[in-house]
């Protein structure tokens, strides 16, 4: 279900929210997919979430012909985003008006709080490194609705320090993978997704170095992955003895030197929501809520970074606005496209158009330009890869191509933005 659902939710609050608030900045119409309101989203994930295993295994991508799950267990970057998705689509029946039917009918809390139960034990012992960023998400949701319960409180402070014992001052980044030499320190674009709990812990029990971590994280990524161009690199290779930077390549891309479209989604994503301070934003998603709990940096530079990307995805946007895997694959044989990196970008551009809205002065400008590059990106989308009999949302997703897996339904993307 790629993006999906989430990314769907969040389009429906925005247009919601935009039409009621009262306070609302005079941002352009949009035309939603009709798929955004289809009752296929409840469906699918109720039918997923009636499916949990004991013992517990999660949901990842599909196979290629029938769409069905293949599954994971806990211990796997992904698993955070399927009881992320239960969260959001409790989020969604509880602010989006124009829902109604079967979104309503269950209870997607209690099932986000079950779900979330086989993740608590990853909090001390887990193999996926920078990840635990991502395992956090469904405990950052939890404590949105309830901020007293103390498991999530603990499970956000425990993935936090694990994500900091990860951070060497030498290089000024946290390291994503481990390597078999261990002065090899490998950061990934994607890493910029996981800053997120240091700045949640942070806001939680007040020790400032987490925030200073996810800072330094953050500028060195924007002077050593980014290109002059606005497009990245996915892998930075640093020498953790000297600081210095010994290689830039790909691991998941065409090239060395190509711009990989998930991983530039995430630089988009990530940029944005390091930049934000808090909430006296005008609210295009449901963020108040997160503002209440989360404090970021307020620092502007972060949110040029995202402009940058964002401009470099929207320019390099074939005409028929599918988002291909990596924007430097040839054309032929036709490269396989890359719905999650498109959802993903297409809440990115939310996220970014909301950070337009909180500039002083409102930069309206922006902010419509954003919420029309991710309306597009749903409409082409959905017009490419909604798919009725699959279990996921999307078809289309290309989890990794240089290992061959294309043409699936991805679970991640789901919730990253809730
Ligand atoms: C507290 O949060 C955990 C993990 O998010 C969840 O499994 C549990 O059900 C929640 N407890 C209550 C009482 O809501
Ligand atoms: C703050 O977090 C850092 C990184 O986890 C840790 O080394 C330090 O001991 C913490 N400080 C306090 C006062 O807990
Ligand atoms: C890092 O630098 C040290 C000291 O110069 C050297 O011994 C080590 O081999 C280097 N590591 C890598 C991965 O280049
Ligand atoms: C990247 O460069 C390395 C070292 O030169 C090479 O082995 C590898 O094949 C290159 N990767 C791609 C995808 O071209
Ligand atoms: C990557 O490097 C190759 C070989 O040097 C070059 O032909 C190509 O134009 C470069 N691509 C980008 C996007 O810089
Ligand atoms: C964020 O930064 C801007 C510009 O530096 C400043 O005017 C504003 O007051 C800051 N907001 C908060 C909440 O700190
Ligand atoms: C989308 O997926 C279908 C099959 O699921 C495939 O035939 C088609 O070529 C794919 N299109 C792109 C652009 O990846
Ligand atoms: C408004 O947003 C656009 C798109 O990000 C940006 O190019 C422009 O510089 C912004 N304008 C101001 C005044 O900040
Ligand atoms: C997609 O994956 C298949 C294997 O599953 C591989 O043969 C093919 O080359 C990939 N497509 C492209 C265009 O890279
Ligand atoms: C940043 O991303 C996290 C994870 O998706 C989310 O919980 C948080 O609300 C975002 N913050 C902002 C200000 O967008």
């Amino acid at each position: 279900m790629t993006v999906s659902h989430a990314v769907l939710a969040t389009v429906l609050c925005a247009v919601t929210l935009v039409s009621s608030a009262p306070n609302a900045h005079p941002l352009s119409p949009v035309t939603l997919p009709v798929e955004a309101f289809s009752p296929l989203i409840a469906q699918k994930v109720l039918a997923t979430a009636n499916t949990l295993l004991s013992p517990a295994q999660y949901p990842q991508y599909t196979d290629r012909i029938e769409g069905t799950w293949q599954w994971f267990s806990p211990d796997t970057w992904t698993t955070g985003f399927f009881p992320s998705t239960l969260y959001a689509l409790n989020a969604r029946s509880t602010l989006c008006s124009k829902d109604s039917g079967n979104l309503k009918e269950t209870d997607w809390l209690e099932l986000g709080r079950t779900w979330s139960a086989a993740e608590v034990p990853l909090e001390t012992h887990t193999g996926v490194g920078h990840d635990v960023g991502f395992l956090s998400y469904p405990f950052m949701d939890e404590l949105v609705v309830n901020t007293h319960n103390a498991t999530a409180v603990t499970a956000v402070n425990n993935f936090a320090k694990e994500l900091a014992a990860r951070f060497s001052p030498i290089v000024g980044c946290t390291r994503s993978w481990d390597s078999a030499d261990p002065t090899d320190f490998q950061v990934i674009i994607d890493n910029m997704m996981n800053l997120q709990v240091l700045f949640a812990s942070a806001d939680l029990n007040g020790n400032d170095t987490l925030r200073q971590i996810a800072i330094s994280h953050a500028r060195k990524t924007a002077i050593n992955h980014i290109r002059p161009d606005g497009g990245s690199f996915h892998v930075v290779d640093y020498n953790s003895t000297t600081g210095k930077v010994i290689d830039r390549r790909t691991s998941q891309g065409y090239a060395n030197n190509s711009t990989w479209s998930r991983g530039q989604a995430w630089g988009i994503y990530g940029f944005a929501n390091s930049s934000s301070f808090s909430c006296q934003v005008f609210t295009i998603i449901h963020m108040p809520r997160y503002c209440a709990v989360y404090k970021q940096t307020n620092l502007s530079e972060f949110l040029q970074v995202s402009r940058h990307m964002a401009a470099y995805f929207l320019d390099h946007l074939p005409k028929d606005g599918i988002v291909p895997w990596d924007f430097n694959a040839p054309l032929s044989p036709p490269r396989p496209a890359d719905t999650s990196a498109a959802t993903i970008a297409s809440m990115a551009f939310l996220l970014l158009a909301q950070q337009e809205l909180a500039q002083q002065p409102t930069n309206t400008t922006g902010a419509n330009l954003y919420v029309d590059a991710a309306v597009r990106l749903l409409q082409t989308t959905t017009a490419l890869a909604w798919k009725p009999s699959w279990r996921s949302l999307l078809s289309n997703g290309t989890v990794n191509n240089p290992a061959q897996n294309n043409l699936t339904g991805i679970v991640y993307g789901t919730s990253v933005f809730f």
